[in-house]
């Protein structure tokens, strides 16, 4: 569906983020569908996207949550998922995040290290509750994406390797307070090639063999997100081969299977659109200067990643330049020597394929207030998070001024 960023710049001013929701419907559906062979769980990685009505509507559609912080656990409740279909990731999390997990009764606390199965069993023992656990395999393979999203590889942080994984089965089996229901593995985000995938899974599955074999029978195999979408001209993994070779490898278990993806969820179906203030030569270098920032995206500025970039005028007067926002670093680009057409004073320019890591990695650098964000749904435009102004930046620091 096409949607009229104009008559939404009009309405909510620029810079703005909007989703298409029934896009979002569509690639809910894709993947939950490519999976019906087997009892399946697609847990949106909320972190990618977490407006409380992106989650809603995702929610609605059956999705569960794949969390980092307590925080996206809470978000994802007050949505309406349900407990059971919630899991709690991350390297680092704090006590008092497992103890209110705990508390909560989600689905399962995703385990990436030895010393942290230590905390989730005492704090368990504190409060006399059986911790639902799965663990974090880090398979060692590489997944073949930009090293900061690689995950999967025993240089990174994440997970733990098979033999302590296998150490640390064997002491929830013996635990009174841990209950391994399940495993877990995710290589990295953006991938495009499936065979890293492939080989992932299928240590993973032979890993829950070997398991069921010594009496620990997990109910759960959360085989990570990570599925890449088109930015630019990617060849992308078919969503159907991909569940077909992850179905594959289960052969003799009857596990449900989770998959947690975020960007294939909502990357595409959001579009960040910024105004044109002014356009510049220094020396023989032209800059188009608009009013959305790395503040707003940083994605162009911190993986020098690609978004197709539309200034929307009709101007066929095409020349090199770098799109830069307002922000003082010259790391402030949405692109650099890039053919744009001549532009005028707020001709609007979209950014496309920014509904992933757009606005959650926003920060409020220079004191520039977050964006305004819309959902677009049957052609309908709401808002869905309002635009911070000056008093919103400065209401936690006010009191304290001497
Ligand atoms: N599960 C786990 C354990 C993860 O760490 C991630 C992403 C996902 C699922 C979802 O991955 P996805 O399906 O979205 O690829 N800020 C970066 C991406 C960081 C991804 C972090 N983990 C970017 O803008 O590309």
């Amino acid at each position: 569906m096409s949607i009229n960023f104009k008559e939404l710049a009009n309405k909510y001013q620029t810079p703005y983020y909007v989703y298409d929701f029934d896009h979002i419907t569509a690639q809910y559906n894709e993947l939950k569908g490519a999976f019906k062979a087997r009892k399946s769980l697609v847990a949106y990685a909320v972190k990618a996207n977490s407006n409380l009505s992106v989650i809603k509507h995702l929610a609605s559609l059956g999705a569960g949550a794949d969390c980092v912080s307590i925080g996206e656990v809470k978000r994802a409740l007050k949505v309406g998922i349900a407990p059971y279909k919630i899991i709690f990731s991350g390297v680092g999390k704090i006590d008092s995040e497992i103890k209110e997990a705990l508390e909560l009764g989600i689905l399962m606390i995703n385990v990436e290290s030895d010393a942290e199965l230590q905390r989730v069993e005492a704090i368990a023992k504190e409060l006399d509750v059986v911790a639902r656990i799965s663990i974090r395999v880090n398979p060692n393979i590489d997944p073949k994406t930009h090293p900061y999203i690689s995950t999967g590889l025993h240089e990174n942080k994440f997970g733990v390797d098979i033999d302590t994984a296998k150490r640390m089965y064997i002491q929830c089996k013996n635990s009174e307070n841990l209950d391994p229901q399940g495993i877990h593995c995710h290589i990295g985000s953006q991938l495009t090639e499936l065979e890293p995938i492939k080989e992932s899974v299928k240590i993973v599955a032979d890993l829950v063999r070997n398991l069921k074999a010594i009496k620990i029978e997990l109910s759960f195999m959360d085989i990570g997100g990570g599925l890449g979408i088109v930015y630019d001209d990617e060849k992308l993994i078919d969503t159907n081969e991909y569940a077909q070779s992850v179905l594959e490898t289960m052969f003799g278990l009857d596990i449900t299977i989770i998959c947690e993806p975020g960007r294939f969820l909502v990357g595409n179906c959001g579009t960040f659109v910024t105004k044109v203030l002014y356009e510049k030569v220094n020396g023989n270098k032209r800059f188009v200067i608009v009013d959305g920032a790395m503040n707003d995206l940083i994605r162009p500025s911190l993986y020098n990643a690609y978004h197709k970039i539309e200034v929307l005028n009709d101007n066929k007067e095409f020349s090199d330049c770098n799109l830069v926002g307002p922000v003082c670093e010259s790391g402030d680009f949405f692109a650099k020597n890039i053919d744009l057409p001549k532009t005028e004073h707020n001709d609007l320019i979209a950014i496309y394929s920014a509904g992933a890591y757009g606005f959650t990695m926003a920060s409020n650098y220079n004191t520039r207030g977050k964006v305004a964000e819309i959902a677009v749904e049957n052609g309908v435009d709401r808002l869905i998070r309002k635009r911070e102004t000056f008093e919103d930046l400065i209401a936690l620091e006010e009191e304290f001024l001497k």
